[in-house]
């Protein structure tokens, strides 16, 4: 029996747990302080994700035979390394390969070396420098914090004036405070947006389902960016021939390039992809799965996950033929706490309709959810926890029934001031709309 360790605690998580109980329900899992849904499949272990001294003590102590680190912070802090050091099989990138992710400054280069199609860009430290450069080039611009910065670290700006003080923001540290230590001022790009996850053993790369994300908190894409409102997969106009374009133009040499740096990649390569009048370019990065992209491309998964997850960990080579779907579409909606992205409330009371979510079809994962603290007895109240509550994945055969399937989980989940969005996938319906005779 099998020991698997998952880090993180929010819905992508959720989703890899999920996905590893449906293909083996003998696994022994664990996580680290699961939300409540994952405490419902997994033991808790009592460390924060980024403790990586405490997880790689802690994993060799209990012999577990996988960590699957969800989140990029453990990954930036060297939780990889830490477990390999100790030969502990973990999926997910070193310290350093992570970096294509902690620096965007680091992902620009690499992507210039490798010949690797994204938007102009220039780095900055000197407020007086990057103002000097953002007036010379005009609007619309676009200003980056190098580091992490929750997915919030990116300004599309179409004034000149909000381009400067955003820099400035990010450059004193006001805004993300080191993680604006350094900016990245990029020529804006315009294109549809997608996500495609490489599966990457250091030199080779098997794509994933392409999937999109909603990124802005209000339908029809308005208002500020948060970390995904929600998504689906398969994406109609992403061809098989257009993503081995992209595997052969982005991902191949992207790899190459690492290992020219001696930081080889394995794990996750999430491209955030524009689709430009000029073809394909690089908006990002990720060293990881894409929350909620995860919960979309997973569900939509036929083979075993650990079939992908241990070649990669334990250091060998992909199988290019082993990757199964399943047919039909994913749609998942977030809900949200009232406020989010800025500030919300914890610990709202929260009821869901069991029985809807009985249905194989409408899978719940929780993101920010917790239970209420219970001296003895039964398990306390469900109370939220986060800014993104839960995310309800629909299935269908196609994507309008997995919409309606979706929705309906978004509504039954219930607690004051509840928010989601009710357009998700809109792009792709107004694509098929138009397309119908
Ligand atoms: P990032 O944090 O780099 O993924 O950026 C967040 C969002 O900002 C992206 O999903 C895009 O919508 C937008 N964005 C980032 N860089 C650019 C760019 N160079 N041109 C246009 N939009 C961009
Ligand atoms: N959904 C965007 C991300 O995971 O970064």
């Amino acid at each position: 029996m099998k020991k698997i360790l998952v880090v993180g605690n929010g819905g992508r998580e959720h989703t890899l747990l999920w996905k590893l109980h449906q293909d083996d329900p003998s696994l022994r899992l664990f996580a680290t302080r699961p939300n409540a849904g994952m405490a419902e499949l997994a033991q808790e272990v009592d460390l924060a994700p980024t403790d990586v001294d405490g997880l790689a003590s802690w994993a060799q102590g209990a012999e577990v035979d996988l960590v699957v680190v969800g989140p990029e912070a453990p990954l930036a802090s060297g939780l990889v390394d830490r477990l390999s050091a100790r030969r502990i099989p973990a999926f997910g990138p070193t310290e350093s390969a992570a970096r294509i992710e902690a620096s965007k400054a680091f992902a620009k280069e690499l992507m210039d070396d490798a010949g690797v199609p994204t938007a102009g860009y220039r780095t900055f430290t000197d407020p007086a420098a990057a103002e000097a450069h953002i007036r010379e080039q005009g609007p619309p611009i676009v200003v980056k914090a190098s580091g992490l910065a929750a997915g919030k670290g990116a300004i599309v700006c179409s004034q000149v004036e909000e381009a400067v003080e955003a820099a400035r923001e990010m450059l004193s540290g006001e805004a993300f405070g080191d993680a604006g230590g350094v900016v990245v001022v990029e020529e804006c790009m315009e294109g549809e947006e997608l996500s495609v996850f490489g599966l990457a053993d250091g030199t080779d790369v098997l794509l994933l389902l392409p999937s999109q994300d909603h990124k802005r908190v209000g339908e029809r894409d308005t208002g500020p960016n948060t970390g995904g409102m929600g998504a689906y997969a398969p994406l109609s106009f992403v061809s098989a021939e257009f993503l081995e374009e992209v595997r052969r133009r982005i991902f191949l040499p992207t790899l190459e390039a690492l290992v020219a740096r001696g930081a080889p990649f394995r794990g996750i390569l999430y491209a955030g992809l524009m689709l430009t009048e000029e073809g394909p370019k690089v908006v990002e990065f990720n060293c990881r799965f894409g929350d909620p992209e995860a919960q979309v491309v997973l569900p939509l998964l036929d083979s075993p996950l650990l079939d992908l997850l241990i070649p990669v960990a334990s250091g060998s080579r992909l199988d290019a033929d082993g990757v199964r779907w399943r047919s039909g579409a994913a749609l998942t909606t977030v809900v949200a706490s009232p406020g989010y992205p800025g500030s919300y409330p914890n610990g709202l009371q929260m009821e869901l309709d069991q029985e809807l979510f009985s249905d194989p079809e409408i899978l719940l994962f929780h993101a920010g959810t917790a239970r209420e603290e219970r001296g003895s007895g039964g398990p306390g109240a469900l109370l939220t926890d986060g800014g993104r509550v839960a995310a309800v994945t629909g299935l269908g055969e196609t994507l309008e029934e997995a919409r309606d399937r979706s929705l309906r989980g978004a509504e039954a989940v219930r607690f004051e001031g509840a928010n989601f969005r009710r357009d998700i996938g809109w792009r792709e319906f107004s694509r098929s709309e138009a397309e119908r005779p």
